[in-house]
């Protein structure tokens, strides 16, 4: 077990802190956020309800954007892509845009969405281990900025493809570098016994290579590698970096074409409970600056374009889940001991990452000060599920009780995105808040909505 701790205080600007930067203490002791007092928001919109802080993910967005842009000034510049994985919905690609980010989606769903927000189609990436032909073709036609290949076959269907349409497809080639990094094994996506991506060490990225540039269909934009998520140390993405660089240089001796661009991907992590310390986008920033700037120089190449791809760290610590409290009961622990297990109104079905990765939250008690004394506490759902947790320890304070609002933050990313139905439980919706006001970005989920899918 962790050691349990308080959810710390909300502090703006303190890169611990995993709250947005616009939530506060009112003077009566309950939170707000973007201006809105979470009690309002409760008897307004009810619970559960992803709030999603709009002047922070922008503010992210752009801190991103401007760091790259600083760091790589004297190279070949740099564009920083927002995973829309993390969360999109119409609202948030075209946010971002705004802020100066490009999109990467990765489905057929998530180009619509970044579409029907107004991003051009030059400014998208398509990502995927297996794309299907329409999805494939959507983008074509769309005009998107690059298609990151992630396999020898895809290379012909793309080019195929490409020139059934007329058209030329820009690509880059996913490469697998063996770099093994972030929070849990199904978030690591570089080391060799995975799905995606072409192996550097037995040939696969170099072969795909060689592939793209038989085929006149085809540009060769770069290498792509991703090496994993929520990342705290940024060596591994030092390794990754270097080790494309060097790949590029090779290609470059051996056939004369020099690839003009390098994405390094995303995975920069972020602060769950406020124990861990992200790294600064203008640390990440400087820090793969120099890898380019030095490895450039050494193998004797023109440094490349640089993209990199956050999602988590931008939309992730903007957001927070709002739950009402259902019920509480005290449990008797093997080894002496009590633990409280408070009951909330959603669960594994709105945040399934504690399930899945063994994630930490932290949780606080949000629509009052309380002095209680702070008791071992563990915050559940309502699923049939006795895995169904939110936060597997945290210290509540011993008075919370039915009726009673808990905010979880951080959860902006893979929240609503990996949400699902489980027990049929309509979805929460996402409430944008900014400057005292709040409007849906995303509605709730009804159980007449469940019904309408549901053919009898
Ligand atoms: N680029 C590529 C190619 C990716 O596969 C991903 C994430 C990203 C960028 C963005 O990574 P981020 O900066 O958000 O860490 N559902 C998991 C994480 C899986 C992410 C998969 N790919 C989670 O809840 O932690």
């Amino acid at each position: 077990m962790s050691t349990p701790t308080t959810a710390p205080e909300p502090a703006p600007g303190d890169r611990r802190s995993p709250w947005s930067r616009t939530v506060r203490r009112t003077a009566d002791g309950s939170l707000a956020v973007g201006g809105r007092d979470v009690r309002d928001i409760a008897a307004e919109h009810g619970t559960p309800v992803y709030v999603l802080d709009e002047s922070d993910l922008r503010a992210r967005a752009r801190t991103f954007v401007t760091a790259f842009r600083d760091a790589f000034a004297d190279l070949a510049g740099a564009d920083v892509y927002y995973a829309s994985k993390a969360f999109a919905s119409v609202a948030v690609p075209r946010w971002v845009h705004e802020e100066g980010m490009h999109v990467d989606v990765s489905t057929g769903g998530e180009l619509a969405v970044a579409l029907r927000a107004g991003v051009p189609g030059q400014a998208l990436a398509l990502h995927g281990n297996n794309k299907s032909d329409a999805e494939l073709e959507r983008a074509l036609r769309a005009g998107v900025g690059r298609i990151v290949l992630d396999s020898l076959g895809e290379v012909d269907r793309v080019a195929d493809l490409a020139g059934r349409l007329g058209l030329r497809a820009p690509v880059m080639v996913r490469v697998t570098t063996g770099v093994h990094a972030g929070g849990h094994d199904y978030i690591s996506t570089a080391h060799e016994d995975q799905k995606f991506g072409l192996s550097l060490a037995g040939g696969a990225a170099r072969a795909a290579v060689d592939a793209v540039l038989a085929r006149p269909e085809l540009t060769l934009l770069g290498l792509h590698s991703h090496i994993g998520s929520q990342i705290l140390d940024l060596s591994g993405f030092e390794v990754a970096a270097a080790a494309l660089l060097r790949l590029r240089a090779e290609v470059a001796d051996q056939t004369g074409t020099l690839m003009p661009e390098l994405d390094l991907g995303g995975g920069y992590g972020i602060s769950y409970t406020g124990a861990d310390a992200p790294p600064a986008p203008d640390r990440v920033a400087t820090t793969l600056a120099d890898v380019v700037r030095r490895a450039s120089a050494e193998l004797g190449t023109p440094p490349p374009r640089v993209s990199v791809e956050p999602g988590r760290a931008v939309a992730g610590p903007a957001g927070l889940t709002l739950y009402r409290v259902g019920t509480v009961k005290p449990v008797v622990l093997d080894g002496g001991g009590e633990r409280r297990y408070v009951s909330v109104d959603g669960g594994m079905s709105d945040n399934i990452r504690t399930a899945l990765y063994d994630a930490e939250y932290t949780a606080a008690l949000a629509n009052r000060r309380s002095t209680a004394p702070a008791v071992l506490s563990r915050v559940v759902g309502k699923h049939c599920e006795s895995g169904d947790i939110v936060v597997r320890d945290v210290l509540l304070p011993a008075d919370v009780a039915p009726g009673d609002l808990l905010a979880v933050p951080a959860t902006g990313a893979y929240g609503r995105s990996m949400a699902s139905n489980y027990n049929l439980v309509p979805r929460p919706g996402v409430l944008a808040v900014r400057d005292g006001q709040s409007r849906f970005v995303v509605r709730p989920e009804s159980e007449e909505d469940l019904l309408a899918l549901d053919l009898g």
